[in-house]
């Protein structure tokens, strides 16, 4: 029964055109996924009528009992996944686990050195409209402008004179791996704390294709939607000695009760993570991006750092005579989703920027290889040089969604379970 479809069929129709979109489409959004069946179910579950304000035995609502053992095993979990000394699983996003850590770590008016969002940083590391950025002191750091690497003279330097309270490492853009001990070198120099906000890679530290941040940082955050591929929602960890400061920031600091619906999806998500297969995933997750990255070079588009050694690469447009918006919009129309980015120093507008960001994470769920990134490649610089030749959008979106259906969307197989 759908229920959705009987009692709302206004929301049920763009549900279902959502459905058909993610299936008929290649998703290259670097920050997006596809939750397994189960991860899915537990999300729209029971769960969801549940207040659960507090923490497992300390809540302020009865019949808590259930709900208790949900939140007990998804600490357990990602405990074990990420071999943290403290987890805390409600945060309702990456966004409210970074507000948490700063009122956990530092006061307001406090400096704080973060990556700058024009090189690849996120707005929740001090954007000046984001309350991180209204409430603290935030110095950026960028990266070089010949090899777009994080520039780690300038980061000692402007620690050394700003002397933060709190150094945060992290980015929502940046395509290679961040030495997160270089960073704590660094803050335990200038006696700052360090924050990891390890959003867009986690699932590759889960699966140890990246370093992890854990050993180093006093506090790592994460969104769970990412590479993690577990449901919409946040993660805070954190060192022993911060558990009692960054507990009471998330509930009642910055949130209350807790969507244990979500959590319950958290914590399926960190037991797929810990299974072998999840390390598979990622590498597959790097390989296809280096393969994409290479026929891109190789068709005559400049990559930020010139390639990728994670998830997800920044490609310049510039050189085919094309901004990033038509780029985006181009891509749209053929059923390749991805979108327009600013690249290190760029010239252009953010309404209109020089790049597009790409990522492998959701379509290597799907089981797509190698072959099928040049594949992908081929078809993205043939839109790219001709943007505006409808028989070119035509023809590579009948293609796009030919290959879409050799690879079904896991939630294919949760509407065989509902509606079979
Ligand atoms: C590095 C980083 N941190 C935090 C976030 C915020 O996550 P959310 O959108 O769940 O608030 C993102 C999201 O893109 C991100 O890339």
């Amino acid at each position: 029964m759908n229920f959705v479809e009987l009692e709302d069929p206004a929301i049920w129709s763009s549900i279902a055109a959502e459905q058909t979109r993610q299936a008929e489409g290649l998703e290259m959004i670097a920050s997006e996924n596809f939750t397994s069946p189960a991860v899915m179910q537990a999300v729209g579950s029971v769960l969801t009528n549940k207040y659960a304000e507090g923490y497992p035995g300390r809540r302020y609502y009865g019949g808590c009992e259930f709900v208790d053992t949900v939140e007990d095993l998804a600490r357990d979990r990602a405990r074990q996944l990420f071999g943290a000394e403290h987890v805390n699983v409600q945060p309702h996003s990456g966004s409210q686990a970074n507000s948490a850590v700063y009122l956990a770590a530092i006061k307001p008016g406090d400096t704080v050195l973060a990556f700058d969002l024009a090189h690849g940083g996120h707005l929740t590391h001090g954007m000046r409209l984001n309350s991180s950025g209204i409430l603290y002191r935030f110095v950026h750091y960028g990266v070089r402008q010949d090899d777009h690497l994080l520039d780690f003279d300038q980061i000692v330097r402007l620690a050394r004179e700003h002397k933060p309270k709190l150094i945060v490492a992290g980015a929502s853009a940046y395509p290679r791996e961040i030495p997160h001990e270089r960073f704590a070198e660094i803050a335990n120099e200038v006696g700052a704390k360090l924050l990891v906000d390890m959003a867009h890679y986690a699932g590759l530290v889960a699966a140890g294709v990246h370093n992890s941040p854990v050993p180093y940082a006093d506090f790592v955050t994460s969104t769970t939607h990412k590479t993690l591929r577990g449901p919409r929602g946040g993660i805070a960890m954190c060192r022993a000695e911060h558990a009692k400061d960054l507990d009471r920031a998330v509930f009642p600091g910055t949130q209350g009760g807790p969507l244990m619906h979500v959590v319950a999806g958290k914590a399926i998500a960190f037991a797929e993570a810990i299974k072998p297969d999840f390390k598979e995933y990622a590498e597959q997750v790097i390989a296809n991006a280096r393969a994409l990255a290479q026929s891109l070079a190789a068709g005559g588009v400049k990559l930020v750092s010139g390639g990728t050694d994670n998830h997800l690469m920044l490609v310049d447009v510039t050189p085919l005579g094309l901004g990033g918006k038509l780029a985006e919009e181009a891509l749209d129309r053929c059923g390749i989703t991805c979108n327009k980015n600013m690249i290190p120093y760029d010239e252009r507008k953010p309404v209109d920027p020089s790049g597009i960001r790409l990522g492998t994470p959701a379509l290597t769920t799907r089981g797509m290889g190698a072959d099928e990134m040049e594949q992908v490649a081929a078809w993205i610089l043939q839109v790219l040089k001709s943007p505006e030749d409808s028989q070119v959008i035509e023809s590579t979106r009948r293609e796009v969604a030919e290959l879409a259906e050799q690879y079904p969307v896991p939630a294919a197989k949760l509407d065989q379970v509902v509606t079979g």
